[in-house]
């Protein structure tokens, strides 16, 4: 049974940063700045202008991973969703991998530091950096693409040949099994320094990129239960009013 959502319009927007801090970057992502006052989310979401259903949606997806959104998935347009997703892309990709990389090349600049090991976490975060940027790459240039162009021909009611042509190439039903985990392959990263770093070793560093990885590692679960619980669905119910308008 679906829970009462924790974060609701009413609280303050700096009680829920104590609630949970983690929800930080989520904030930021919808450009609200720190400096909240006393002020409540909804009146934040008005003076910023956003969709406050949809805020909450993803206020209480990330907070609760128990939380399931489905009874409110119509109440905005999965463009904001899109947006949203994108965003988040770009603080892994522009942010979060930057900053690990810096520290742990940093790491092979160290003298006190074993050379072997540090190369080999090296040349895992290179490849573990490839295989997130391919991840993103793919939805960004193939399944948003096509859920924008679903969007608009079911709210035009309108389809040419061209555009059917490019509808017909994909479909929301093989997103499931082409998301591939690349959450998941944060453990081995994080299990080497962990493991099998030896001494002598610069402590605060590798405490340092383990906080970093495991909070990549929790923001992109949170990121990939969007996709699969909420986006997935929205275009699911798209594509059947898309097929019963080329039906009619
Ligand atoms: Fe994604
Ligand atoms: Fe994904």
């Amino acid at each position: 049974m679906k829970k009462t959502s924790v974060i609701n319009p009413g609280m303050k927007m700096a009680e829920v940063v104590h609630i949970d801090y983690t929800l930080l970057p989520v904030i930021n992502r919808f450009g609200i700045s720190l400096g909240f006052g006393d002020e409540t989310i909804e009146q934040i979401c008005r003076m910023y202008h956003i969709n406050m259903d949809f805020f909450l949606e993803i206020l209480n997806t990330f907070h609760d991973p128990d939380y399931f959104p489905e009874e409110n998935l119509k109440k905005y347009p999965i463009g904001l969703l899109i947006d949203y997703l994108k965003k988040t892309h770009s603080y892994y990709l522009e942010v979060k991998v930057p900053e690990l990389e810096k520290l742990i090349t940093g790491m092979i600049d160290d003298p006190k530091q074993e050379r072997q090991k540090h190369k080999l976490m090296n040349e895992f975060f290179a490849h573990y950096k490839k295989e997130l940027t391919d991840h993103i790459l793919r939805e960004e240039d193939k399944v948003y693409p096509y859920i924008l162009d679903l969007e608009k021909t079911v709210k035009e009611k309108n389809c040419s040949d061209e555009m059917k042509k490019r509808l017909n190439r994909y479909s929301i039903d093989h997103f499931p099994d082409e998301h591939d985990d690349v959450e998941e392959k944060l453990l081995d990263l994080k299990n080497i320094i962990i493991k099998y770093l030896p001494p002598p070793i610069d402590a605060n560093r590798c405490n340092a990129i383990l906080y970093m990885l495991f909070e990549l590692e929790k923001d992109l679960n949170d990121h990939a239960r969007i996709e699969d619980t909420i986006m997935v669905p929205m275009v699911a119910d798209l594509e059947k009013q898309y097929e019963k308008m080329i039906k009619a």
